[in-house]
């Protein structure tokens, strides 16, 4: 998830770049660039591997002077952040200037086709093929080139672009990834959101799927791939400028729950072919090594840990292999019994975490095979594991993680049908493909259940002790369910399995304690009935997650509340997000700071 903004006008192109960067920047921080069409005719293309301030220091040496450009803040996804894979990317001849928000996915096939054709690449991006395969099409008309690679493009994608041959031409095009332009006085902007326009104009037309919009000093039109014109929306935005980095939304953290479809489908991108195999790009661990394990051992801290609790259990029920999460901080301080035939996992949204870093460093030196399943590209434990899996979920800027954990279910649920896969496990196959394929529309339907679940956090926001129960997948879902509920709404919540709770947890509920469990299908179900009929009996208030239309609780539970059918992982995954509105919707009801929660930081860089 990048920032871009493009502009043509009358007035000077470089410093609205700039202040559009700077608004944009909270979408993608490591790299930052600007191509500008100077008056003389020639295009000044400057990057940074840094933050946008360093970008201007680099540009007031000398400002590039034209009404043309493109700027573009970077998250990093295809090759490190380093100036060279900074965008805006161009073609062989330096006419040709894009930058791009998205993945492409067909990027390595496209780019073999157009080094055989003779173009030379500089980046290690995905972005890099869209110059080149528009140089490859262009003939004179560079909107008609733009058609005729978009049509090779598989993926996701807002870009914006320029050539020098149409210095009153700015184009953009939208796939899966937003797009905006602004219609200002005799000016216009395109720009990945609204943020970066408002100081500028409030007439916003918003792209629809696979449009693209061809800006000129004469006004906007948007079209179809194919050509034909598409109908405008035109939006007047009332939005401050917070309101309008959150997307309209009131917190980072609804933004970010609000973003997990598209998580989960970054997540799955260009990683499942049509006869259901998984590919994984940056996993450079030789299919030999991973056939040859004997074990895998998945760590992490907090969420990152109840992903990995999730993936223990995917990788014994679909590789057939024994697998063990653990508290990162506790492995380093245990005889590390891994050697070569583990393999360890390192899971972690921000790469950063200490404690998995030292982890992961003992492993290593066990000389276990290790991959890094994470979403920073370049972070440190990215680039310290041997492999690595991205989650391509854009910047997560809210501390509680919510998107990230449901990308890093995905991630884990592919590297276990990954290993399967090596494994010779087939069963099922089919089914599980289908599964996470259909995950994105699903949490969909989750979300537009916004309403319910805003209503059942009122009702229960007067409670202050929480029991969360479930079996299976549900356990580290239950987990997770009183640790997001705990870190942002303050209020005591505790996870147990469901054969747990008779040992234990049970003395604790009374009728001012409420229970919520998490019914997600799986072997275990009858068991888990007996669970909710055990506290119910005892006076707790339930409130039972269970698959749509499902009515063994009806009677048993205080609150039901259905979510759509899937399979073991896709319910495990909508009950998450389910319970991540919920803990939202508590704690805003709370008046917490949801975004920043006390005594917490996004990254916990030391032990
Ligand atoms: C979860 O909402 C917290 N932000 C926290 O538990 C987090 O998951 C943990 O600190 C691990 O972070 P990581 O994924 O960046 O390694």
């Amino acid at each position: 998830m990048c920032g871009i903004i493009g502009y043509l006008g009358s007035r000077d192109a470089t410093s609205i770049l700039i202040d559009g960067l700077r608004r944009l920047e909270y979408r993608g921080y490591d790299s930052a660039g600007v191509a500008v069409l100077e008056r003389t005719g020639v295009q000044s293309v400057v990057k940074r591997a840094a933050r946008v301030e360093t970008l201007v220091e680099a540009l007031q040496e000398r400002m590039p002077e034209g009404r043309l450009g493109i700027g573009h803040t970077r998250w990093a996804t295809h090759g490190r952040p380093t100036q060279v894979n900074a965008h805006p990317h161009t073609d062989c001849r330096g006419r040709i200037s894009v930058v791009h928000n998205g993945i492409i996915e067909n990027f390595e096939e496209l780019r073999a086709e157009l080094r055989r054709a003779g173009h030379r690449f500089a980046s290690d991006t995905d972005t890099e093929v869209v110059p080149h395969l528009i140089e490859e099409y262009y003939r004179g008309d560079f909107l008609a080139a733009v058609r005729q690679a978009l049509a090779r493009i598989r993926g996701a994608y807002a870009l914006v672009m320029f050539c020098l041959d149409d210095p009153e031409l700015l184009v953009g095009a939208r796939l899966n990834a937003p797009l905006v332009v602004g219609l200002g006085e005799g000016e216009y902007f395109i720009a990945s959101d609204i943020a970066a326009l408002l100081p500028y104009t409030r007439k916003v037309l918003v792209l629809g799927e696979g449009e693209i919009a061809a800006v000129t000093p004469l006004g906007a039109s948007v079209t179809a791939l194919d050509g034909m014109p598409a109908p405008t929306r035109v939006l007047h935005v009332s939005w401050d400028t917070e309101q309008a980095e959150r997307g309209g939304h009131p917190h980072f953290m609804l933004k970010e729950i609000m973003e997990t479809p598209e998580a989960a489908a970054n997540a799955l991108r260009g990683r499942l072919d049509d006869q259901g195999r998984v590919h994984f790009a940056e996993l450079e661990l030789p299919d030999e090594r991973l056939q040859g394990l004997a074990e895998v051992r998945l760590l992490g801290m907090g969420t990152s840990r109840h992903a990995a609790m999730v993936g223990e259990q995917l990788i014994e029920a679909w590789a057939g292999l024994p697998a063990r999460a653990q508290d990162a901080s506790e492995f380093r301080y245990r005889p590390a019994l891994v050697g070569p035939d583990t393999l360890v996992v390192a899971v972690t949204q921000s790469g950063e975490t200490a404690d998995t870093i030292v982890a992961l460093r003992q492993a290593r030196q066990q000389e276990s095979a290790t991959v890094a399943v994470t979403n920073v590209v370049g972070s440190t434990i990215a680039r310290e594991a041997d492999g690595v899996i991205y989650l391509h979920s854009g910047p997560e800027i809210g501390v509680a993680s919510t998107k990230t954990l449901v990308a890093h279910l995905v991630s884990l649920g592919l590297l276990a049908l990954r290993l399967g896969e090596l494994r010779g496990v087939a069963d099922r196959r089919q089914g599980l493909v289908r599964e996470l394929r259909e995950l994105p529309a699903l949490i969909r339907q989750v979300l537009d259940d916004g309403p319910r679940l805003a209503e059942l956090a009122r009702r229960y926001a007067g409670y202050r002790n929480f029991l969360f129960v479930g079996r299976g997948l549900g356990h580290p879902v239950a987990l997770e369910g009183a640790l997001k509920l705990k870190e942002i709404s303050y209020l005591h919540a505790e996870g147990t399995s469901g054969g747990e709770l008779k040992h234990g947890p049970i003395a604790l509920l009374d009728r001012d304690t409420p229970v919520v469990a998490v019914c997600t299908e799986g072997p275990s179900w009858e068991k888990l009935l007996n669970n909710v009929h055990e506290v119910a009996v005892r006076g707790a208030p339930v409130l039972a997650l269970v698959p749509r239309g499902e009515r063994a609780l009806a009677d048993v539970a205080t609150d039901v509340l259905e979510l759509p059918r899937s399979g073991e992982l896709g319910s495990a995954v909508l009950a998450t997000v389910a319970l991540q509105l919920f803990a939202y919707h508590v704690a805003v009801g709370l008046g917490r700071d949801v975004d920043r929660p006390r005594n917490l930081a996004k990254s916990v860089t030391v032990e």
